[in-house]
């Protein structure tokens, strides 16, 4: 069987961020996510729409996992445009990502600040997706592993019971919307290297937390990412806003799943 973690077999987890995209006529795309979701008990199957979709997506899909792509460190305040863990939360979210690359891109937030929002998350009751990724000036210039390793020490959440509800995401900033993914083989290196980190700072807990791939990920290349050693799922941006090809997805880690 595929996706053995370090020492347990890890759940398949696939999800859709849908990033700043979808107004409520997509939300029959979302129904039709959920009733291929609902075929496959044995793979988790989450999708992040935007803010002003958590809501109407929780009422309409029940049998999907929705969530947050970003939350607020705090619980509430003066903090203009933002929203809270707790507010995710009421709203019917499951989960929530911190530290997209998009985020610490374009709205400059550093490792310090993902991990308050992580931890928020968790005191929220939310499961957290903990994004890390090199550019690809680090990933050239020979750094990339340097550079996750140090966004994880900076940006995992700590306190008991972190790990047990918390994934990682491994994105390479530039397989991100590009077309262009890793060799198979420097995905397996950075799998193992970020999970040699977990169980670092987590112990056996460390074992237990899945490391998602992401980046670039389509209905194409699916297959051959979800069977590398230690990936235990994929984040999926563009391709997870067609029913179609987000479900061809969820079919391949079903397949490997079973093989
Ligand atoms: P992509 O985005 O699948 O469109 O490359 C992935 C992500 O940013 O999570």
């Amino acid at each position: 069987m595929k996706f053995t973690g370090h020492t347990m077999a890890l759940r398949p987890y696939i999800v859709g961020n849908w990033k700043m995209n979808g107004t409520r006529a997509m939300l029959a795309e979302a129904r039709a996510i959920g009733r291929v979701a609902s075929r496959y008990p044995d793979i988790d199957v989450g999708l992040a729409p935007p803010f002003t979709l958590l809501h109407p997506m929780v009422e309409a899909v029940p049998e999907l996992e929705v969530g947050g792509q970003d939350c607020h460190a705090s619980v509430s305040g003066a903090f203009t445009g933002d929203i809270s863990a707790a507010m995710l939360a009421d709203a019917g979210a499951r989960f929530t990502i911190v530290g997209h690359s998009e985020r610490r891109q374009f709205h400059g937030e550093g490792n310090e600040e993902v991990r308050g929002k992580a931890e928020a998350a968790l005191a929220a009751d939310l499961s957290v997706i903990l994004c890390v990724g090199e550019t690809e000036v680090e990933r050239d210039s020979g750094h990339a592993e340097a550079v996750v390793s140090a966004q994880l020490d900076g940006s995992l959440p700590r306190g008991q019971g972190a790990a047990a509800k918390l994934a990682i995401a491994y994105e390479p900033v530039w397989a991100i919307g590009t077309g262009r993914v890793p060799q198979v083989s420097d995905v397996a290196a950075m799998h193992r290297a970020i999970r040699a980190k977990l169980l670092a700072v987590y112990g056996e807990a460390g074992a237990g937390v899945r490391i998602l791939y992401g980046g670039s990920v389509n209905a194409g290349n699916a297959a051959e990412l979800l069977a590398v050693d230690e990936v235990a799922g994929a984040l999926v941006g563009g391709a997870s806003l067609v029913a179609e090809s987000f479900a061809a997805i969820i079919n391949a880690a079903n397949m490997l799943h079973d093989a």
